[in-house]
């Protein structure tokens, strides 16, 4: 083991008494021969480096593993973030890309989710959103939910909420049992001030007078505050006055940008080798 001794000055010495540094040749068993710093203290040895290199080695793993860290927190962020909009688990991981475009149909409805994503500060100022009609399996709620996906990813500030509209329905009702914690029109204020409200099913089944009522009032309430509502039927537009009612339909074709999904359902049949 070579040594060779590094002056210390005086004065440093006459403070911590007498400190020494010797630089040895050490051996690392993964980078061989290396130049130590021995550091001695009023003769005694307080400290010995390392090899340089496993030290370099050892920040560049630390560098790796809390970039991995990172990655990993953010990513538990954005799925906490997408569970909180309510989207249905199957189209949790539906996204523009996963959109397949082989229909004219098909290519103007990505065309348009894509044009109001881009144009969501405008969509957001002004109110505006879209009217997804459509057969079964056509790609609506696909659509719908990829369009969620992408503003979640682009703002950090952006809060939108899934619901099917009897789930809208169920939740106003419940407010009239007794022990309810709400009211009905707290439930309202809620649904009305949702920054992007995403509402499935719409005109499923006929709906009753206090269902059509709940509607009007929260289309009535985004309409009036400029809150962008994506709304998804099966319905076709000219059965939308007639099963929604004309001043409710009005409303919703004042802010909605109306986008027809052609063709058949995506949804293949189950066979009997799915249990195999
Ligand atoms: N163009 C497409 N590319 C890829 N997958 C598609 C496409 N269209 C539909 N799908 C898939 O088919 C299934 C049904 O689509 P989706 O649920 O979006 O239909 P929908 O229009 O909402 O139907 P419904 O009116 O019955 O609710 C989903 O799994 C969806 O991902
Ligand atoms: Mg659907
Ligand atoms: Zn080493």
């Amino acid at each position: 083991m070579n040594s060779t001794e590094i002056k210390i000055p005086k004065a440093v010495s006459s403070i911590f008494g007498k400190l020494e540094i010797r630089q040895v040749k050490m051996n690392c068993i993964l980078h061989g021969e290396y130049l130590a710093n021995q550091v001695f203290l009023g003769g005694k040895l307080k400290e010995i480096s390392g090899c340089p290199k496993c030290h370099e080695e050892h920040l560049a793993q630390r560098a790796i593993d809390e970039e991995k860290r990172r990655k990993e927190e953010t990513e538990k962020n954005r799925q906490a973030r997408i569970k909180e909009t309510r989207m249905p688990l199957e189209y949790q991981t539906k996204d523009f890309s996963t959109f397949i475009t082989e229909t004219e149909s098909q290519r103007n409805a990505l065309a348009m989710a894509k044009r109001f994503v881009n144009g969501w500060e405008k969509a957001k100022a002004g109110g505006y959103g879209l009217l997804f009609l459509g057969g079964c399996g056509t790609g609506k709620t696909h659509l719908a939910c990829a369009i969620m996906l992408e503003l979640l990813d682009k703002y950090a500030c952006f809060y939108p909420r899934y619901y099917k509209v009897t789930e809208i329905f169920s939740a106003v009702r419940s407010t009239y049992q007794p022990g309810a914690t709400t009211n009905d029109e707290e439930t309202i204020k809620f649904f009305s001030s949702i920054q992007l409200l995403v509402i499935d099913e719409v005109g499923v089944q006929k709906g009753s007078e206090s269902e059509k009522r709940i509607l009007f009032s929260i289309l009535d309430n985004r309409v009036t505050s400029k809150k962008p509502t994506i709304l998804m039927t099966n319905l076709g537009i000219k059965d939308c006055g007639l099963v929604l009612g004309d001043r409710l339909y009005d409303r919703i074709r004042s802010k909605c940008v109306p986008v027809l999904f052609k063709g058949g359902s995506f949804r293949t049949p189950a066979t009997p080798d799915v249990f195999d």
